[in-house]
């Protein structure tokens, strides 16, 4: 009645922004991803006859504000009649501040929650949980390069690429570590109901992610660079177009992206993108890394790097 699981954020390089069912958290798009090997989010579920509620703590706090929506990913994956349970979470990297937080604590979640219930459940089904709790949350339960589609009136989600056979590296450049302002799932509404750009978006990605798989396939850094920052900046129009008006951004955020372009210019193979928050992500080919986090470290308003391979999906780390 008790395990745990650990999951690994994800990056978007062809993003989820919108969505076509609130209800049961469809995406409007499909999306490409790569799952990050060194950033991690371990859950830990224990079902408790004893137990009046569920409760949470995240890294040794007890967290009211997440629970509820964990709760329900829990009654989802074990059934509304389960045992209430006790949750443990533990990230090494700054929750809800635009890191894919929510996405390796659901993939996490959504293993363990179905391990301790004893549930074998296939991909696709556990794809389509955690999806529901977070649309990003499906991509982590795998490794390497990932595609989520949009299928008839569920999600899909399959390895394009497994790490070892185009082993990148990702740079984050942490501008900021508070919480941000608006979450992913308000905003991407606010962008359906308001922004300009929304339509044109969807009409769109079908062709930017025919060139990313493309690109992937072939292993072409520059094809898929470039299509992953047009990707990225067109997500962020539809946002800055959007009333409210949702700017993530914050000085630091563009000063790495004028970094990229000057590393650019120097020869590396880097490419930048960046999700709802001011982070910004550096994917370059590993021979690059060093060079690529020197010159963010150095860039004003830059509090802290990570570097991270690609790695494996959401597993099982133990269960009684
Ligand atoms: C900008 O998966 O957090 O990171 O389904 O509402 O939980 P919900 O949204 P979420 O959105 C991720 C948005 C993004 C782009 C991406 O990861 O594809």
């Amino acid at each position: 009645m008790r395990a745990t699981a650990i999951a690994q954020p994800n990056i978007a390089l062809i993003k989820y922004w919108g969505k076509r069912d609130t209800e049961r958290n469809l995406p409007a798009v499909g999306s490409i991803s790569i799952t990050l090997r060194e950033l991690y989010t371990r859950m830990h579920v224990e079902f408790d006859a004893d137990a009046v509620a569920d409760s949470l703590q995240v890294n040794g706090a007890p967290d009211a504000t997440m629970l509820p929506r964990l709760s329900a990913c829990l009654d989802r994956v074990a059934g509304g009649d389960r045992l209430r349970a006790r949750i443990t979470s533990e990230s090494n990297f700054p929750i809800a501040a635009g890191l894919a937080s929510s996405a390796s604590a659901f993939a996490a979640l959504t293993v363990a929650g179905a391990h301790a219930a004893q549930k074998t459940l296939s991909i696709a089904t556990l794809a389509s949980l955690a999806g529901q709790a977070s649309g990003s949350a499906a991509r982590s339960l795998l490794g390497g390069f990932v595609e989520l589609e949009n299928r008839g009136e569920d999600i899909a989600v399959s390895a394009l690429c497994e790490p070892a056979e185009w082993p990148l590296d990702v740079v984050v450049a942490i501008t900021e570590t508070g919480p941000k302002a608006v979450g992913s799932t308000e905003a991407m509404e606010i962008s359906r109901h308001t922004s300009p750009f929304y339509q044109s978006w969807l009409e769109q990605q079908p062709h930017d992610l025919d060139i990313a798989r493309d690109s992937i396939a072939r292993r072409d850094f520059g094809r898929l660079a470039a299509i992953a920052e047009h990707n990225c900046l067109k997500m962020h129009s539809i946002m800055w177009a959007s009333r409210p008006p949702l700017v993530y951004w914050n000085a630091a955020t563009m000063r790495c992206l004028q970094t990229v372009r000057k590393l650019q210019g120097s020869g590396a193979d880097v490419f930048f993108t960046i999700d709802a928050g001011p982070q910004v992500k550096a994917v370059c080919l590993p021979e690059h890394t060093q060079a690529v986090a020197a010159a963010l470290r150095d860039t004003p308003g830059v509090v802290d790097i990570m570097i991270s391979g690609l790695g494996s999906g959401a597993r099982l780390e133990n269960a009684r």
